[in-house]
């Protein structure tokens, strides 16, 4: 099979768009690619994480990850003053796994927590809402879903959600465009339009996450008191520069053409643009370090949170999960964790997950 000649309906779509329109942004393709109503990789509901899928997250390691952060929830609903309508919203949920890890661990070591919370589902794809109303049944009562979000007070959290964004490629004024070779994909450079706003000037690097910022916009919009942790793979030099990885079988392929509609793509994210964006919100970054740190600083306070100790691995396999999530070569560093805050004391120590980070506000 010639992986640059699928003639699916999506790349016919693809085609037929650019035939008639010319070149279309990099961000548009990616986003028929992932997310075309019908046919796109996530939206179709053909995406498949973990062993037998195309990658793996930190979510799909085992039932540990979320258990951690639960951990640092139970901190976060303590802050806000162990409050009764405390909302857990998720955003990029896919199959419900980590809701599913977080909810039956609550339940049996923090009953109160159990009691006073909802958990959110921001979902915008009924496949994948009914996939996650599947896996969570034993919650339905705890459980609602939206698909976009609604005013909260809580936690607002993610994994690898901004890197499934659809990204625009600008470098040194220029930007990315695909564009038609006969049948096959090519990039087509052109000069930035002379209509382009002062934020995709002065991010000339390597991809302009335009969702990203919308997203955050409408975070600060509609978070009343309370945190956003959004854990991904990034940058935050100021030098960002990075190219679209495309994944599938857990190989990385060469072109965003290949397969087009049945593998992932992702962009790693511009953390210093989002922090700005928030700042510029209303939100106060309220930390920034890699996963080993944050999941570390979880571990080491959860007594002062007052938990018993068992959430500490305490089998083979949570011991090998724990590796994996902290271990530096592995998911370690190369994930990060952002938290923004919101009408919270901005004189209150770190968040357990950041006590541990170099400079807990500060990004770089
Ligand atoms: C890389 S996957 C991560 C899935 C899961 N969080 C995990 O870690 O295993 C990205 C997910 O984000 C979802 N997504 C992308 N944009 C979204 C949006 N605006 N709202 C909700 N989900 C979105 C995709 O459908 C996909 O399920």
């Amino acid at each position: 099979m010639d992986v640059f000649q699928l003639q699916t309906p999506l790349v016919e779509f693809i085609r037929q768009t650019i035939r008639a329109q010319g070149p279309q942004s990099f961000a548009w393709f990616m986003q028929q690619a992932l997310y075309h109503p019908e046919r796109g990789y996530y939206s179709s509901g053909r995406c498949t994480i973990g062993r037998k899928g195309d990658y793996f997250t930190n979510v799909s390691v085992g039932p540990l990850f979320g258990q951690l952060l639960a951990g640092q929830f139970v901190e976060i609903w303590r802050r806000l003053g162990e409050i009764n309508d405390f909302v857990i919203v998720e955003q990029g949920a896919h199959d419900g796994v980590f809701a599913r890890d977080v909810l039956e661990f609550v339940q049996r070591r923090a009953r109160e927590f159990f009691h006073a919370l909802r958990y959110r589902i921001v979902e915008p794809f009924p496949i994948l809402q009914r996939r996650q109303a599947q896996m969570l049944e034993t919650f339905r009562h705890k459980l609602e879903w939206h698909d976009s979000l609604q005013p909260f007070t809580g936690v607002h959290f993610s994994n690898e959600l901004l890197d499934a964004m659809p990204v625009r490629l600008i470098n040194n004024g220029r930007e990315k465009f695909v564009g038609l070779d006969g049948e096959k994909f090519v990039f087509v450079e052109r000069p930035l339009f002379q209509g382009t706003t002062a934020s995709e000037s002065s991010s000339d690097n390597a991809a302009f996450n335009q969702p990203a910022l919308d997203w955050i916009d409408e975070i600060a919009a509609n978070l009343q008191r309370g945190y956003v942790i959004a854990v991904d793979y990034g940058c935050s030099d100021e030098d960002f520069q990075h190219s679209v990885q495309v994944r599938a079988g857990h190989r990385n392929l060469d072109s965003p053409f290949e397969q087009i509609g049945q593998v992932d793509m992702t962009m790693p994210v511009d953390w210093r643009s989002v922090v700005l964006r928030a700042e510029g919100n209303g939100l106060r970054a309220a930390g920034f370090t890699d996963q080993h740190h944050f999941l570390t600083g979880i571990i080491s306070g959860i007594d002062c949170a007052g938990w018993d100790r068992s959430v500490i691995p305490d089998s083979k396999k949570a011991t090998r999960e724990l590796q994996t999530l902290l271990h530096p070569e592995m998911l370690g560093r190369a994930f990060q964790v952002l938290a923004l805050a919101k009408n919270v004391d901005a004189e209150a120590a770190p968040l357990a997950g950041f006590k541990f980070a170099r400079q807990p506000g500060a990004i770089g």
